[in-house]
């Protein structure tokens, strides 16, 4: 059994926040942060000491001490207006509801920031799930067939995912990817553009 970790890779996450959210300031709109699976916080607490944000909302799906509202993050993004300038999306496995959902939702800002963690948690290390499957164009029925971990299929969800960003009416601005990622984790950050 893999044992699930909050915050492996945890310089390599900070890191990849301290970029976006550089980016973010610079246009100029402010820091607001939607922390959609905050847990106990870890990385939001170290990186409001070198940041303060205009505002901060963090949900999760648990029980989780203040700040933190307990809340399932897909739903709050499809029935709430999204004001935030970076939504933080730290699954422990594949945020592909949440991107869907959140490139759907009525944004506030012409311009987001928003860091993915592209995992595949659980039994099925390094397989792709429905959504995923769905985005890439392939069947779900297909997924017996497929072999369970494959590192083209990781790399084909990637741009999948920028791909979806684009028909559903964004452009990708900028992107990273955090250094040094485990075999099974991808962290991504994305600048996000809504097309007119
Ligand atoms: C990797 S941990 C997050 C660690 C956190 N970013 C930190 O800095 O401590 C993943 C968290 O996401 C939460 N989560 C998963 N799906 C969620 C959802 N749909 N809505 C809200 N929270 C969710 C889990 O309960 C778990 O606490």
């Amino acid at each position: 059994m893999i044992k699930q970790v909050d915050n492996g890779m945890l310089g390599a996450k900070l890191d990849l926040r301290r970029w976006l959210i550089q980016r973010v300031l610079e246009e100029g709109k402010g820091l607001h942060v939607l922390d959609c699976c905050a847990g106990d916080r870890v990385l939001w607490k170290r990186l409001e000491r070198e940041w303060k944000p205009d505002s901060y909302v963090g949900l999760d799906i648990k029980r989780k001490p203040a700040p933190v509202l307990k809340a399932d993050s897909v739903r709050w993004l499809r029935s709430m207006p999204l004001k935030a300038t970076l939504v933080d999306v730290d699954t422990y496995g594949e945020p592909w509801k949440h991107w869907r959902t959140l490139l759907r939702a009525n944004w506030t800002h012409d311009r987001i920031g928003v860091c993915l963690t592209m995992g595949n948690g659980g039994k099925a290390m390094g397989a792709l799930g429905n959504a995923a499957l769905k985005a890439l164009g392939i069947p779900t029925t297909w997924r017996k067939r497929l072999p369970p971990a494959c590192d083209a299929r990781r790399e084909a969800a990637v741009d999948a995912c920028m791909y979806l960003a684009v028909e559903l009416g964004c452009t990708v601005l900028d992107t990273r990817e955090a250094g040094g990622a485990n075999r099974w984790t991808r962290y991504i950050a994305v600048m996000l553009e809504r097309r007119g």
